[in-house]
């Protein structure tokens, strides 16, 4: 990529408020439940981290690392365990946390995977959602948002590395 133009596409203060949101529904669900989130490294990380501060419900905490073999912006469907989870949860209420849900292809993957140690339940709570690229049926419980088919960066989402710094969802495009 060569000059690339930024634009806001969600700002920082809509994310607060549907991340609040987002919690108080999920404390809502768990009442009086203890929750595992498994966070996806590393795009969730920033969401993971607001999240579980807005939650009114005990959780433990825990990552995965997945990778795809193929690079770019497109899931080429080839996907690994890079670095597990190391909480045990059998028999336990599990909530995946995701930045985007685009093709469908990695929490497909995950849920499948993780859903073999045979946890109480397992859910999943994704920030952004590009519906239209689906190519497996999937659909996360918890959405914070449904966006177009646009490349996005921020709030934890890289663009090669790049912009995850950026406090809201931007959409970035070649001039
Ligand atoms: P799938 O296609 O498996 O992909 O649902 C989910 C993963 O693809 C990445 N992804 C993006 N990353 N901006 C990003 O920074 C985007 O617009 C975007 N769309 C998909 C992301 O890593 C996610 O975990
Ligand atoms: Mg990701």
């Amino acid at each position: 990529m060569g000059k690339v133009k930024k634009e806001i596409l969600i700002s920082k203060p809509k994310i607060d408020d549907r991340v609040q949101r987002l919690a108080d529904e999920i404390s809502r669900d768990y009442e009086g439940k203890e929750l595992v989130l498994i966070g996806i490294l590393k795009g969730a990380f920033v969401f993971m981290a607001d999240l579980i501060r807005c939650l009114r419900i005990p959780c433990e905490v825990d990552f995965v690392r997945l990778a795809s073999y193929g690079t770019g912006t497109v899931s080429s469907g080839n996907i690994m365990i890079t670095k597990d989870i190391e909480t045990p949860i059998r028999g336990r209420d599990v909530l995946i946390v995701e930045d985007i849900v685009d093709t469908g292809l990695t929490l497909y993957f995950l849920v499948d995977k993780l859903k073999e140690r045979e946890p109480e339940s397992l859910k999943v709570c994704v920030l952004l959602d590009k519906k239209e690229r689906r190519k497996v049926p999937f659909e996360a419980e918890y959405v914070g948002f449904d966006i177009p088919d646009r490349f996005v960066v921020g709030y934890g989402l890289d663009f090669n590395e790049m912009y995850r710094f950026l406090p809201d969802v931007c959409v970035i495009e070649e001039n």
